[in-house]
């Protein structure tokens, strides 16, 4: 690095480095055909189910991490979307969505390595942190303006209250904050490239989820195998 020159904000490289795998996890054939209105209303359900399981691993571990020096001042309970995600489904398969739910087996293998992280590696569970939450508060806004309009949900109601933070008054100051959390992270550069690693990582994994429900919704795949 040029003497002269600071560093670049963790924040700032953290974002650069997942750019293509953002790229590519935004422009995966089902979120493009579900976004484009050519999926039915089963295919979001199924969606918003997947999200369920991963936010479940994500919200276990927060109480027991929120004195955790790395992650702990990442947990705030107004991130929160299990009970948003509960609303949702309830109102997208009843009652009784719960029963007999099962992840597709891409979404239990993310939803396991964010527990892990969680159990074994707070700087890890960061990285997870970081790519849904702060992308939730980003291009989240976009998919629930689409989804409101596609299946016609009452702004910001049922449905896509998962994409509705009603805790954060101002998004751009809250992401501001979350930022400056991100470049005070008390870890050294090995580690650090280490986040990098694990944030490319989950970005990976939502792209396999988004692959399965294509295969299952038939935009992905040989053909349809079921809805
Ligand atoms: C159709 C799907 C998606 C759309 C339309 C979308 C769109 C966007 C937009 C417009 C931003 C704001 C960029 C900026 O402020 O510079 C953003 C940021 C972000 N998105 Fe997405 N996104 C999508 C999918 C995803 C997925 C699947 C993930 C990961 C699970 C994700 C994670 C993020 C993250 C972490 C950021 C914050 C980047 C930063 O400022 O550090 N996005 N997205």
């Amino acid at each position: 690095m040029d003497a002269a020159s600071a560093p670049e904000p963790f924040s700032t490289v953290i974002r650069t480095a997942s750019h293509a795998q953002h790229t590519e996890a935004e422009g995966s054939t089902f979120m493009s055909a579900l976004l484009g209105g050519e999926l039915g209303v089963a295919a979001y359900r199924r969606d918003t189910e997947q999200l369920w399981f991963v936010y479940r691993a994500l919200e276990e571990a927060a109480a027991r991490l929120a004195g955790d020096p790395v992650a702990g001042p990442f947990i705030r309970p107004e991130l929160a979307r299990t009970a948003p995600l509960e609303r949702d489904l309830a109102f997208l398969g009843g009652p009784d969505w719960r029963t007999d739910l099962q992840p597709l087996p891409a979404t239990a293998a993310y939803a396991a390595r964010v527990a892990e992280c969680a159990r074994q590696w707070p700087a890890g569970y960061v990285a997870h942190h970081y790519t849904r939450y702060l992308g939730d508060l980003a291009g989240g806004q976009i998919i629930r303006g689409t989804a409101e309009k596609t299946w016609g949900f009452a702004r910001k109601g049922d449905g896509v209250r998962f994409y509705v933070f009603d805790g954060i008054d101002n998004p751009a100051a809250f992401k501001r904050e979350y930022r400056a959390l991100l470049d005070a992270l008390p870890v050294d550069d090995l580690e650090k490239q280490r986040v990098i690693d694990e944030c490319k990582q989950a970005f990976a994994l939502n792209t396999a989820v988004f692959r399965e429900l294509g295969e299952v919704f038939g935009t992905d795949g040989p053909g349809r195998l079921s809805a």
